[in-house]
């Protein structure tokens, strides 16, 4: 239990002070994977299941990988090779994994909801890594812990979020815990890939990248989610860059000092020139590794009844 709530479905159940216990925590656990050993033992003796149903690289390894560093048992199930294969429900198989004394179940799925469906039904602390177009709760944790590193605040600072908005999980999640830590927030993307309710969240929206990034702190990019799309929502992907990819000609319309970020995975050419990912602006490398650290902190939260 984490602040009442078994699970973490959404950034959405967390109010400042639960952000800031978490990003606090991923301090200290960033402290730990620095080290030449990279092990605590907040996970001694706990069992943690990550269950997979779309593809990953980052999250999956990051949280496999905070397991193992806290001393916990990890394992890994991915549905082309279980049961559900069989025909038994998804349901069934997180039953299943529940019925082994699984402390935490770690699932993304396409379907938006799988997590908050799967929570009600089992007694493991659900883990959202990813569902459907809904939320991705730790993308946005470690995106807020990176920009703590960087810029020693969030209150105050303008975040400019480019990309395909409309079906990304990652910009409801960011934006949803940007406001509630005082960041002003703009969004930039063509029409087909902008919500037309996007400014009841609280955010500015443009339909280009100069009015959305002028004077930004901070860049995120995002990967168009072809598998989400119907097609025809944008002409190609040259079209896509030419006009809403970030270069590094277009991050000087942001503030001198602004950082770039993206969640990957990185379409090169697409929505980041390979010279802005490989820029000194560019922090994306670091927010892989952040990754961890934040998983390794929501684990310790919910699994150990912290921040009570
Ligand atoms: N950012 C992110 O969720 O990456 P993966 O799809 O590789 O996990």
């Amino acid at each position: 239990m984490f602040r009442g709530y078994k699970d973490l479905l959404g950034i959405s159940q967390l109010d400042k002070e639960g952000i800031e216990t978490i990003l606090n925590s991923a301090k200290d656990m960033k402290y730990v994977i620095n080290q030449d050993i990279k092990r605590t033992n907040h996970l001694q003796g706990k069992s943690v299941v990550t269950l997979f149903c779309e593809n990953s690289t980052r999250t999956r390894l990051s949280f496999e990988s905070a397991v193992k560093y806290m001393g916990g048992m990890c394992s890994g199930i991915s549905p082309s090779v279980s049961s559900t294969q069989k025909g038994e429900s998804l349901l069934d198989t997180v039953k299943t994994i529940n019925m082994m004394r699984a402390d935490a179940v770690i699932i993304r799925h396409s379907m938006s909801g799988t997590p908050e469906f799967l929570a009600k039904n089992t007694d493991a602390c659900i883990i959202n890594a990813g569902d459907g177009m809904h939320a991705h709760p730790t993308q946005a944790l470690l995106d807020m812990f990176t920009i703590m590193e960087k810029k020693g605040r969030i209150e105050g600072l303008k975040v400019a979020i480019i990309g395909d908005i409309a079906h990304s999980r990652v910009a409801r999640s960011d934006i949803n815990g940007l406001l509630k830590m005082g960041a002003e927030v703009t969004v930039g993307a063509p029409a087909t890939l902008l919500p037309p309710d996007i400014e009841r969240l609280g955010v500015k929206a443009f339909l280009s990248v100069h009015e959305a990034i002028i004077d930004a702190d901070v860049v995120i990019g995002l990967r168009i989610q072809n598998e989400r799309q119907k097609s025809g929502l944008y002409p190609s992907a040259q079209e896509f860059a030419r006009f809403f990819g970030m270069d590094e000609r277009r991050m000087t319309l942001a503030a001198p000092d602004a950082i770039l970020m993206h969640p990957g995975p990185v379409n090169r050419g697409v929505e980041l020139t390979a010279a802005a990912a490989d820029s000194e602006k560019s922090v994306i490398l670091e927010q892989i590794t952040n990754g961890v650290a934040v998983r390794m902190a929501v684990l310790n939260c919910f699994l150990n009844n912290q921040g009570e």
